[in-house]
């Protein structure tokens, strides 16, 4: 190896090698460092005439000669024996140290290490009189190198995108637009990398800001496939904006966004890719992501959901909810309403188009002239409404491939699953995917949703995806990504205490490091946002503190120390169940719609929230979870009743049956009768006029309960002897019947909590 290095990308420079140590001084003036830079790049003899034209071109030959001779004898003190002098010809060793060398060594082999050298500052600021041989030589190289750069941070930013690393993919991505801000194909995987990365705004404002570049620089348009791209990412009007850190420097109050890419899962992310591509290909597959609540299948499936679509998915999503609301067919509808705006919707059938509409009444916004479907008079004839919606998604499925995602399927009601298992059937020969997540933990043996289980199981076009905890390395890369920790010391020696502490499930990591940060155990540098541990002796560091005694309370400490106002309007949300929109919880709190909305704000900041188009759910139901369980009885039902007397004042006249359910159940269990007993029964007609019998006999049950006198008692009576006789249920053969949903039986979670209290007293 040489004495010395030469270091081009930036302001040219010999220096010790293997340093970017200071200049070594002796190389003396610019064409002679040019002299040096020529003979590294432009390896083999070169003779004299050739180097004196190319350096001192301008002067008379026998001046150039003489100025190459003392440039050589000048160099050669730097270079020593490298430098090969005979009388014709001069050439340098190959053997030199240099920068772009070392880059176009990374090039060939690993274009990730290759794309970190700033090649773009190829001899940046160097400039020669009297030289234009030197000047063309060097535009040609920076040429290349570019160009070479390009294809590196190409080939980089396609690997990262196919390992999922979207926000390495972005990276790469910038450094190519600020080598080729015209580029299609950069902006393209800027686009893609930023929204897959959950930050749709970033990636539309790429897009525009790209739009502006063109109109500008070339006065020409982005291709026709950029341009749908970018529609496609505007229309997921699902996307939630993410939820930025906002350190307000000097207070406590400063939560940093835990928030990292998604760590790990590559094998998992095969698979869905895999299953996916055969759904596309045209044939229905199922996908069941099975995981301990918190592990990360929500996660898993939004991240690859967004892939979907831009890979040209209609994607429609719903989820089951824990909070005893089984409304029948709520999480089917909530996906169905994706197909509001699909393409391809205006291709069903009328017919099929008017059964939907008993599910999905938004459809006559979009189509007026549908005729009311007919009251159900067989129930021979339910097949028809599941048809219904089948014809509705192969209509949006024949125009793009579609996947039907249910998060949460353990909670899903009885109608739900008999409807995905009719869809599954139906859908044989067509595009589409049913992507499903499953707590089996939370999943009761004889639930609706056990047996579709088994039943999908059986399939063999069904997946199932088991998803296991993060391991210490995933726990640690995620830490790192979200403390940005630059050193690994301290960083590892956190992840490792929160892996043992936690396990790997990731909710549980963030829920305690969110602990950590609110017991000033850990911090955040109000510039950078780098987390660090506050100096402090080592008996009060995280390190020794006691760690909360489970999840539970480590959130629950959380929520005690929340403002009162903030406490308040989350108890609302936990109770409320599938979320509270702005208006309700102005109404319940009595404040107005933008200082709710500003609270439930501070909550998502404080990531105890989501905040989907308006509506604000808890950010996981494990929070919710806790967050009932904290209040009072006494509470809990004055909040039920707030909750069913703002629904009804908000609501228009003709109330829907899913929201006629959840204003029952809410005025049940808040002690309403009157208004339990009135909406129980237009949910129980709502119910049964989309054939679920099953489900208009439990509203029913919730409406005999809250009767007051013989006539509505008789009324109910009257009314369920129609739906049993409708049910095609002779009086002998009662039906099987669910526990009443006033009996308050506890579903949802009941899982055995994490104690990590007993764990970390083993560390
Ligand atoms: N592989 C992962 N990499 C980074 N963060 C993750 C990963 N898996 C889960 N998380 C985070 O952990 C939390 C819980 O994940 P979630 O998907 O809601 O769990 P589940 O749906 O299994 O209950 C979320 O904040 C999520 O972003
Ligand atoms: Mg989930």
């Amino acid at each position: 190896m040489s004495g010395f290095a030469l270091r081009l990308l930036g302001p040219p420079k010999v220096v010790e090698p293997r340093g970017d140590a200071a200049p070594r001084p002796g190389i003396g003036a610019s064409k002679c460092l040019a002299l040096l830079a020529y003979l590294t790049l432009e390896p083999g003899p070169h003779t004299r005439e050739e180097l004196a034209a190319l350096l001192w071109g301008d002067s008379p030959d026998s001046a150039a000669r003489a100025s190459l001779r003392q440039a050589l004898k000048r160099l050669r003190a730097v270079t020593g024996d490298l430098l090969r002098v005979d009388r014709a010809t001069v050439a340098l060793s190959e053997a030199v140290d240099c920068d772009v060398k070392d880059f176009m060594r990374a090039a060939e082999r690993e274009p990730a290490e290759a794309a970190r050298f700033h090649v773009p500052r190829f001899l940046e600021g160097f400039a020669l009189r009297h030289a234009a041989a030197f000047d063309d030589w060097l535009a040609a190289k920076r040429q290349a190198l570019l160009h070479r750069y390009e294809d590196v941070l190409r080939a980089a930013a396609r690997d990262a995108l196919g390992r999922s690393q979207w926000r390495e993919a972005a990276v790469w991505a910038e450094r190519w637009l600020a080598c080729n801000p015209l580029s299609d194909e950069a902006t393209r995987i800027a686009i893609e990398a930023a929204y897959l990365s959950g930050d749709r705004g970033a990636a539309l404002a790429q897009f525009a800001a790209y739009e502006g570049r063109l109109a500008r620089g070339a006065g020409v348009k982005p291709s026709a496939s950029l341009v749908e791209l970018a529609q496609r990412i505007g229309e997921d009007a699902t996307a939630k904006a993410p939820a930025r850190p906002r350190a307000r420097a000097g207070s406590d109050e400063a939560v940093p966004a835990f928030e990292a890419s998604l760590v790990g899962r590559e094998r998992e992310w095969r698979q869905l890719a895999e299953v996916w591509r055969a759904a596309a290909a045209g044939s229905v597959q199922v996908m069941l992501i099975e995981g301990e609540a918190g592990v990360g299948k929500t996660r898993l499936a939004e991240d690859f959901l967004r892939w979907a679509r831009l890979e040209g998915a209609t994607v429609l999503r719903g989820r089951g909810y824990d909070a005893q609301t089984d409304i029948p067919y709520s999480p089917v509808v909530e996906a169905l309403r994706g197909v509001l705006d699909a393409p391809g919707l205006a291709g069903t059938p009328a017919e099929w188009l008017t059964e939907a509409t008993r599910l999905l009444p938004d459809l006559r916004k979009r189509f007026p002239a549908l005729p009311q479907p007919p009251a159900p008079a067989d129930p021979g004839d339910r097949w028809r409404l599941s048809e219904g919606l089948a014809q509705v998604i192969l209509a949006v499925a024949a125009e793009r491939p579609t996947v039907l995602f249910i998060d949460d399927l353990q909670w899903c009601d009885g109608e739900t699953c008999a409807l995905l298992h009719f869809l599954m059937r139906r859908f044989e020969r067509s595009p589409v995917a049913l992507f499903a997540t499953l707590n089996l933990g939370e999943l009761e043996r004889d639930a609706p949703a056990a047996r579709l289980c088994r039943a999908l199981r059986a399939e063999a076009r069904a997946t199932v995806v088991p998803l296991a905890p993060l391991s210490q390395d995933e726990v640690w890369r995620m830490i790192r990504e979200m403390g940005r920790i630059d050193t690994p010391v301290g960083g590892r020696r956190l992840a490792q205490r929160a892996h043992e502490v936690t396990d790997g499930n990731p909710f549980y990591v963030i829920e305690l490091l969110k602990t950590l940060f609110a017991r000033g155990l850990l911090a955040a540098d109000p510039e950078t946002g780098a987390w660090l541990a506050p100096q402090v002796p080592e008996a009060e560091s995280y390190k020794a503190a006691p760690m909360p005694g489970s999840v539970h309370d480590a959130i629950a400490q959380r929520v005690v120390k929340l403002p009162y106002e903030l406490r308040d309007l989350l108890a609302t949300i936990a109770v409320a169940g599938r979320g509270a929109a702005t208006d309700l919880l102005s109404h319940v709190h009595g404040m107005s719609r933008l200082r709710a909305a500003a609270l439930g704000d501070a909550l998502v900041e404080r990531r105890l929230l989501v905040e989907e188009q308006g509506v604000y759910r808890c950010a996981h139901a494990v929070i919710a979870e806790v967050v009932r369980d904290a209040l009072t009885p006494a509470r809990r039902r004055e909040l039920h009743r707030a909750i069913a007397l703002s629904l009804i004042t908000i609501a228009a006249p003709d109330v829907t049956g899913e929201l006629a359910g959840e204003i029952a159940r809410h005025a049940d269990r808040g002690g309403e009768r009157a208004a339990a007993y009135r909406y129980a029964l237009i949910a129980s007609d709502a119910a049964a006029g989309g054939y679920a019998f099953e489900e208009a006999l439990s509203w029913l049950d919730v409406a005999v309960g809250a009767a007051t006198g013989a006539a509505e008692t008789d009324d109910v009576n009257r009314r369920t002897a129609r739906v049993l006789a409708l049910a095609g249920w002779s009086e002998g053969g009662a039906p099987p019947r669910r526990p009443s949903r006033s009996s308050g039986t506890r579903r949802g979670i009941d899982r055995r909590d994490v104690d990590l209290e007993g764990r970390a007293e083993r560390v």
